[in-house]
């Protein structure tokens, strides 16, 4: 590759990091469109149930549990006006009303008692009877009306002359004693006809002939007085404190998971509205509030999560293959919360959002996806704020452990902190919140169970994500490091130099990764297979080298050909053995662009200055990653120092600062975004590891041919 060829690609690669809208981010913002639709939707249908729920005879086609608490605002209501209703009026007393009734009938009575006596004298002086007597009983009806009272000839004529004096006084006894039991009550208004009837029903059996019961009744009609009013404003007052108390104390609250309606059972007007209100009906027409207030929702949470990626995740942009595996465990996700009924959200697997995002593409973006998803999640099922609060941090804990542990027996431990963790939450919230702790063992089991259930889900996804999405995860890598995979063992046995210098490459990329926050253990396994294109043809390879070297018989451009194309074979072979994607980049960009310097110089020496150097230049890729720059640094260091004898610390240090600068100014970490601090704990943690085998010495025997200077063992086995 020329110069020239070079500084074009360079600016084609800083263009393409300004551009917005390149072909790569339409489709990302595409992926993550479509997702958001799919949330919104089936949050929608969550919310608001597809189907109907009551047939047109008003029946539930099943059994329609809460999905979550409701308060019965209008229920309650109704239910206050009731007692406001039954509300005792708060009455004012007239007790001289009362006693003058008494007096008046009383009266009444004793004059009935003359007009009797004066007739029973008549009938024992004699004279014209028949005629005294319609006069009298003419005289009585007159009394009578003037008292209200409306009373006929023939019962007076029965009264006054034809009843024995004990049948009447019977009859006089029963309606005083019947008159003033009701006379002696609050007789107001409103009250005052259904206590004549209260006296009607008791003279009905103790006054045997009808005409004396209507007489009675027509007497108690007419003393009967109102001895009571009511106090409107003190009864309004009352009315509106028994209002008041059901509104406080008897609320209608319907509990999650109460049964609504049985399957069958026909709805009455007041279960339609509660199904109404609940959103429970179903089948209605679209609610556009509802959709609007949940995709706005989702688009508001869309960003903190852009802003959390802009304030961690630096530079790093996200390729589409980590937006896709975000967005399908989403609707993955999602797909479980339309699927799991309201009562259950407890057992949701929720932790699997972030376990998995953490695994398959970084722990900072699981924890604000996994966050804002809780969030969201909250919102579709109306959870409290005690859910909330166990989503969040117990799924930033999920994504920790995730990322930290690197063995499925460990991760399903895990799974079970992640329950107990949540339990404990759930716990001290109901103490925090003053409620009874007895309450939630049921809850407790629940969150134990989801946390169990995510992590064997995480375990059963994985491997299913790693093949569809050529993700490696830690526990591929770990899989991938055992010394008896295949593709090591032959490596071993056929380029055993490499194969060490391959294990010792290892040691130092993984410390220098971990020391600059990158993945420790992608940059060992990375490095263990950085160089198996050596394989091929082992022997030209100064670690694999004897006493002899072919490369002293042959054209410096051929040694070129030879040394350089043990990248692209190690990809061949990588592929063959079906290596992921971010195991190939390390054998690929292990050497970047950077230029075979011992063979360039032996060409110069031979052929003098027209020799281009470009023509010496690996055709590679340049590390795009910090492991794999973290790699091609070790890798070059190492065979130097190897090569080196017995170095001093100093010297080592030197070696390493030498390697830094020479591959910096060759703009080899254009792309892989390292700052000089990390270059700085990068060094540090290359001599902290080379420190060790400074006492031991055993890994690095003098080389039997040691006048090979710096470049060219660098060169020829690197
Ligand atoms: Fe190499
Ligand atoms: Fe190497």
């Amino acid at each position: 590759m020329t110069g020239m060829k070079r500084k074009v690609e360079r600016r084609a690669d800083m263009k393409k990091a300004n551009t917005v809208f390149t072909k790569s981010n339409i489709l990302s913002a595409l992926i993550i469109f479509i997702t958001l639709a799919l949330l919104a939707f089936s949050a929608y249908f969550k919310v608001i149930p597809f189907t109907k729920a009551l047939d047109e005879d008003g029946k539930a086609y099943k059994d329609i549990y809460a999905p979550f608490e409701y308060y019965d605002e209008t229920g309650t209501k109704a239910l206050a006006d009731r007692a406001a209703d039954d509300t005792e009026p708060v009455l004012v007393s007239r007790h001289d009303a009362t006693f003058s009734s008494f007096e008046d009938i009383s009266l009444y009575f004793d004059k009935t008692d003359t007009f009797r006596n004066e007739i029973e004298q008549y009938k024992v002086q004699g004279g014209d009877y028949a005629n005294y007597l319609d006069n009298r009983i003419s005289a009585y009806i007159t009394m009578s009306l003037t008292n209200s009272i409306d009373v006929n000839y023939e019962t007076v004529r029965y009264i006054l002359d034809e009843i024995s004096d004990a049948e009447y006084n019977n009859f006089k006894s029963i309606v005083t004693q019947e008159f003033s039991s009701v006379q002696n009550r609050n007789v107001f208004s409103a009250n005052r006809e259904s206590l004549l009837e209260e006296f009607r029903d008791s003279t009905e059996y103790a006054i045997i002939d009808i005409r004396l019961r209507e007489f009675a009744g027509e007497i108690a009609g007419s003393f009967l007085r109102i001895n009571s009013i009511v106090n409107e404003t003190e009864t309004e007052a009352m009315k509106e404190a028994a209002r008041a108390s059901v509104m406080e104390n008897n609320s209608i609250v319907i509990e999650e998971g109460a049964l609504i309606i049985a399957q069958d059972e026909k709805a009455d007007a007041e279960t339609i509205r509660l199904l109404e209100e609940m959103n429970l009906l179903g089948g209605s027409s679209f609610n556009v509030r509802i959709f609007i207030g949940l995709s706005g929702l989702l688009l508001v949470l869309m960003v903190p999560v852009i802003m959390f990626k802009l304030l961690f995740s630096g530079k790093k942009s996200y390729t589409k293959r980590h937006i896709l595996v975000i967005c399908v465990i989403e609707v993955l996700l999602f797909a479980l919360v339309y699927l799991i009924p309201g009562t259950y959200y407890l057992y949701m697997p929720v932790f699997v959002l972030p376990m998995l995002i953490a695994i398959l593409v970084d722990e900072k973006i699981a924890i604000i996806v996994g966050a804002v998803t809780a969030v969201f999640i909250s919102f579709v099922y109306k959870t409290d704020i005690t859910y909330l609060a166990i989503l969040i941090s117990v799924g930033t804990m999920s994504a920790y452990f995730a990322r930290k542990i690197s063995s499925r027996m460990r991760l399903l431990s895990s799974g079970l902190i992640l329950g107990i963790a949540s339990a404990l939450i759930l716990f001290l919230s109901t103490l925090a919140l003053n409620r009874n702790p007895a309450d939630i063992i049921e809850s407790v089991l629940a969150l134990v169970a989801g946390g169990l259930i995510s992590v064997i889900l995480v375990i059963g996804l994985m491997p299913l994500f790693e093949s569809v999405f050529n993700i490696i995860t830690p526990f591929k890598l770990l899989e991938l490091a055992n010394p008896n995979r295949p593709l090591l063992k032959r490596l071993l046995m056929e380029a055993p130099g490499t194969y060490h210098h391959s294990l010792m490459v290892g040691n130092l990329a993984e410390e220098a990764a971990n020391e600059i926050g990158a993945n420790g253990l992608l940059a060992r396994v990375g490095a263990y297979y950085h160089d198996v294109g050596k394989m091929s043809r082992p022997g030209y390879f100064a670690e694999n080298q004897g006493n002899d070297n072919p490369h002293n018989k042959m054209k410096p451009e051929l040694s070129k050909l030879v040394i350089t194309s043990h990248t692209k074979e190690g990809d061949e072979i990588a592929k063959k053995y079906k290596l992921p994607h971010a195991i190939r980049d390390f054998i690929n960009e292990h050497h970047g662009t950077t230029q075979v310097k011992y063979f360039y110089n032996k060409a110069v020496e031979k052929y003098g200055d027209k020799v281009d150097p470009d023509d010496f230049r690996y055709e590679g890729q340049r590390p795009k990653t910090k492991e794999s720059a973290v790699v091609m640094l070790a890798d070059s260091v190492e065979a130097i120092v190897r090569a080196g004898g017995n170095l001093s610390r100093g010297e080592v240090e030197g070696i390493i600062r030498k390697a830094i600068k020479t591959k910096l100014d060759d703009g080899q970490f254009d792309l892989c975004d390292l700052t000089l601090k990390d270059f700085d704990d990068i060094s540090n943690a290359f001599l902290r590891v080379f420190g060790g085998y400074f006492h031991k010495r055993v890994d690095y025997p003098e080389p039997k041919e040691s006048k090979l200077n710096e470049s060219q063992s660098r060169d020829i086995s690197g």
